[in-house]
C-alpha cells in the first residue's frame, strides 16, 4: 500500500506518523512534507495547492490513497483531479470545501438544514455593515468571508472596535481576498470544544473531542493563532453533547450536502460552542484541527490506513469501530518569537531527539526545516509540536513539558498553561 500525504504541518507529520504503523506497512511519501515526514519517506516539492500536479504525482506514483491534509488543497480542487484520475483520495471535493472555504456558505447552509449556529448577516459594503450593527448587542463578532489561517476573526468589545475591523477587512484588506465579503454574528457565550467526524458522503462516523488554545499567551490572551496546544479528551464534550453534536449538526450537514449536490468526504471539523442548552455551531472546517489533530493520533489505537481508504472509497458504514486510548494525551505548540504577526524564521534547534526520548513523549515537525549542514532550523510560524500521553491529564502536560524542557531553542516560545482549564476542573 502506498499513501500520499499533502501538506507540510504538524497535523500531517502526526497522520504520517499513524499511518505508518499500519499492519498494512504502506510506503508513505509527501508533498510538500517536512523534516518529520522526510523520515518517513520521500517527499515532493509540490506545494499544496498545486492540484494538478499533485493529482498526476499520485497518478505517476500510482498511490493507493491521497490524504488532503489543509483546507486550501481542498479548495485548490486536488480532490475533483484525483477523481478524474480515479486514484482514491481522502478530503472533500472543491465544492464540499466551501464549508470553510466560504463563511457565507457555511452560514446560509445552516439556516437551509437548521444546523443550530449564531445569528448573522452578510455584508459587502461598510455603510451597512455599520448600521446593522446598531441594533446588536456587543460583543461583536467580524469575520472575513474566505479563507484566513483562522486568523480572520476580530471579536470586538465595543462599536469603535467593530466599525475599525470592517475598515481593516473591507477597506484595507487585512486578510486580503478573503475580505471581498464579512460576516457579522451574534456572540455565542459557552466553552469551546472540537468535533471530529469522517465521512465517507452518506455516512459519518463520529470521532473523539479535543479542545485547543487558540490565544497566543497564557491565560488565554493576546492575539488569535491557528492554535497553541491542545488535549483530549474534551471534559465538556460529554457524550450527551456528542450525540447532540451528531443528530444536530453532523448528520444533518452529510444529508444537505449530498442533497446539494456536494457529497462529503474526508473529516468534518466542528468548531463548537458548548453552553447550557447543548452545542452550537460557531464554524466547519473539513480537514483535521492543527493541533487537535496531533492528540487525536496519539490517543487512536484502530490502524487508520483502512478507515482512510474505506472513507475515500464510500465504505466506512462497513467499517469497524475505532477503539481509542482511555488516557489523555496533550499537545503544546512550540513555536517562533514574533508569532502569530512576524514569525522569526531561520533559528536552530537542538535536541529534537532528547525530546522524543522522554517517556510518553512524541515530537511532531510543523514549521522546521534542515540546511545543508544538518542543522534543524525555524521555518514557520508553529515549529513543534511536543505531544505527550498520560495516566491523568496532568501526567500528560507533565511530560509534554519535560519534553519541551530538553529542546534547545531561544529562538522558540511556547505557553505554559495548555490544558489549564481541564486540569482547573
Ligand atoms: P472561527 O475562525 O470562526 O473559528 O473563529 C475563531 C475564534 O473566534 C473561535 O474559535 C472563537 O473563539 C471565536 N468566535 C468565532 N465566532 C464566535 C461567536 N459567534 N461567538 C463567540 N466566539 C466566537
Ligand atoms: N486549531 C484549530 C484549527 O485547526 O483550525
Amino acid at each position: 500500500m502506498k499513501i500520499l500525504i499533502v501538506g507540510s504541518g504538524g497535523r500531517e507529520h502526526a497522520l504520517g506518523w499513524k499511518l505508518a504503523q499500519s499492519p498494512l506497512a504502506p510506503e508513505i511519501i509527501s508533498t510538500p512534507g517536512n523534516p518529520g515526514l522526510a523520515a518517513l519517506g520521500r517527499t515532493f516539492a509540490l506545494k499544496v495547492e498545486q492540484a494538478a500536479e499533485i493529482a498526476a504525482l499520485a497518478a505517476r506514483e500510482q498511490v493507493d490513497l491521497v490524504v488532503i491534509g489543509p483546507e486550501s488543497a481542498a479548495a485548490a480542487g486536488l480532490a475533483d483531479h484525483l477523481k478524474t484520475l480515479g486514484v482514491p483520495c481522502f478530503g472533500p471535493s472543491k465544492a464540499a470545501a466551501e464549508l470553510e472555504a466560504s463563511k457565507a456558505f457555511m452560514k446560509e447552509f445552516c439556516v437551509r438544514h437548521g444546523v443550530p449556529t449564531a445569528e448573522y448577516k452578510v455584508f459587502d459594503d461598510a455603510i451597512h455593515a455599520k448600521a446593522y450593527l446598531g441594533g446588536r448587542e456587543p460583543p461583536f463578532v467580524i469575520k472575513a468571508d474566505g479563507l484566513a489561517a483562522g486568523k480572520g476573526v476580530v471579536i470586538a468589545e465595543t462599536r469603535a472596535a467593530a466599525d475599525e475591523a470592517i475598515n481593516e477587512i473591507l477597506f484595507l484588506r487585512k486578510f486580503g481576498a478573503a475580505g471581498q465579503r464579512i460576516v457579522i454574528e451574534d456572540f455565542l457565550p459557552g466553552e469551546e470544544a472540537s468535533f471530529f467526524a469522517l465521512c465517507d458522503g452518506e455516512t459519518a462516523i463520529p470521532l473523539i473531542a479535543a479542545q485547543d488554545h487558540k490565544r497566543a499567551y497564557d491565560g488565554d490572551k493576546g492575539p488569535n493563532t491557528g492554535g497553541m496546544g491542545a488535549y483530549s479528551p474534551a471534559p465538556i464534550f460529554t457524550d450527551t453533547v456528542r450525540d447532540q453534536t451528531m443528530e444536530q449538526i453532523i448528520l444533518p450537514t452529510l444529508r444537505g450536502m449530498k442533497a446539494e449536490g456536494r457529497p462529503f468526504v474526508g473529516v468534518l471539523f466542528a468548531g463548537l460552542m458548548i453552553s447550557a442548552d447543548g452545542p452550537k455551531l460557531i464554524e466547519f472546517n473539513v480537514r483535521f484541527g492543527d493541533p487537535e489533530c496531533q492528540t487525536l493520533m496519539r490517543r487512536m489505537k484502530s490502524d487508520l490506513a483502512p478507515i482512510l481508504l474505506a472513507a475515500a472509497k464510500g465504505e466506512l458504514a462497513q467499517a469497524p469501530a475505532i477503539e481509542w486510548d482511555a488516557r489523555p494525551a496533550v499537545t503544546v505548540v512550540y513555536a517562533a518569537q514574533g508569532y502569530p504577526d512576524e514569525p522569526l524564521t531561520g533559528s536552530v534547534i537542538r535536541g529534537v531527539e532528547r525530546a522524543d526520548a522522554v517517556e510518553n513523549v512524541v515530537v511532531f515537525h510543523a514549521g522546521t526545516r534542515t540546511d545543508d549542514t544538518g542543522l534543524l532550523r525555524a521555518a514557520g510560524g508553529r515549529v513543534l509540536n511536543v505531544t505527550a500521553i498520560g495516566d491523568t491529564l496532568q501526567a500528560a502536560v507533565n511530560s509534554a513539558y519535560a519534553g519541551v524542557q530538553v529542546i534547545d531553542w531561544p529562538g522558540g516560545f511556547c505557553r505554559r498553561d495548555i490544558a489549564w482549564r481541564a486540569l482547573a476542573t
